[in-house]
């Protein structure tokens, strides 16, 4: 069987460089190896912001303007709306018969998100069963490649749960397992390299970013805080600036250099911010220069993720008869 990939965001924000890093650059390069879906996930966004309607429409245009802007090519990569599907939703629903309350309870994910954002008491029973949405969105499109991060690596397993249960009861290969593809590089650290990247705490660079917001973002980063004077050694691990020419500059032997150099005293703050103010406005003039033009012309990104949904529409469709038939519930 060849291999196809499916791959998801929830749309609550514009994209940021931890994204890039994460998981865009790896997807421009998959878009030439392999049939690709990128599903925009604006369900499983609904799951945690049910009551910011706004907040998930707004940011599905957004997320494409992201999308197209750092390359990812409609012709090769299939870009398509959840909530346009209806495949996607009714699956879910014949996959909540074949999971427990319990099992749910036990997906680390799920578990450590709900500790993370405070639910209390009422955590939404849409959150609560998102691993069984996601099982949807993979197996609709016949995955059985999903490029992810680690910690959606149990959502991965909960899916191929489901699939094994529908095979043995359908008594073929009605759907197909998954693997993960992990993105290999971990995750970008926060410009203060105190948290997560997150746009609403301003501690990140995004692909849309002004010239004066990449230089503010470097002259703010965190660096060795016992690095005082020029001549004084200073520490490469845990400084951001170094973290982020790790993983932007095109030269590794000059990083590397550049890091003894730091180590051993000599190199001060201000030199190093500024070579990776020149990468950094490089790396994102051209995509902030695409997204303008992009989001100036809104109707053009409809047109796109109207067309990857309708073909996705008659790929899930397929699926979803498959399993109704497999229940015989075709009648
Ligand atoms: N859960 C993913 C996230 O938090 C988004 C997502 C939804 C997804 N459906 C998917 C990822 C299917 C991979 C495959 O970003």
């Amino acid at each position: 069987m060849s291999s196809k990939i499916l791959t998801g965001d929830r749309p609550t924000g514009a994209l940021h460089l931890g994204h890039f890093v994460g998981s865009l650059q790896q997807r421009i390069r998959l878009q030439e190896q392999y049939p690709q879906t990128i599903l925009i996930a604006d369900m499983q966004a609904l799951t945690d912001n049910g009551t910011h309607l706004e907040k998930v429409s707004k940011n599905i245009i957004e997320v494409l303007a992201d999308y197209l802007a750092v390359g990812i090519d409609p012709e090769k990569t299939t870009i398509c709306q959840q909530s346009a599907l209806p495949a996607l939703a009714e699956l879910t629903m014949f996959y909540a018969n074949l999971v427990t309350v319990a099992r749910l309870e036990r997906n680390p994910t799920v578990k450590s998100e709900i500790a993370s954002k405070e639910f209390g008491d009422s955590i939404p029973a849409g959150f609560f069963t998102y691993p069984i949405s996601q099982a949807a969105d993979i197996t609709a499109f016949r995955a059985d490649l999903v490029p992810v991060g680690d910690d959606q690596l149990p959502m991965l397993e909960q899916t191929n749960e489901i699939v094994r249960k529908l095979n043995r009861l359908a008594g073929k290969e009605l759907l197909v397992e998954c693997k993960p593809i992990l993105s290999k590089v971990s995750r970008l650290p926060s410009v203060d390299g105190k948290s997560k990247m997150s746009k609403s705490l301003g501690n990140t660079i995004m692909l849309g970013s002004g010239e004066d917001d990449i230089r503010k973002a470097v002259r703010a980063m965190y660096t060795d805080p016992n690095h005082l004077r020029v001549a004084d050694p200073g520490q490469v691990e845990g400084n951001v600036v170094f973290t982020y020419l790790d993983a932007f500059h095109p030269d590794e032997a000059f990083v590397g250099d550049l890091k003894a150099q730091y180590r051993a005293g000599g190199l001060g703050d201000t030199k190093i911010k500024s070579i990776l103010e020149e990468v950094l406005q490089e790396l994102i003039r051209p995509i902030r220069e695409r997204r303008e033009k992009l989001m100036a012309d809104r109707q053009y990104m409809l047109n796109i993720l109207k067309a990857g949904t309708e073909r996705a529409r008659i790929e899930t469709n397929e699926v979803v008869n498959a399993v109704k038939d497999a229940y015989g519930l075709r009648l």
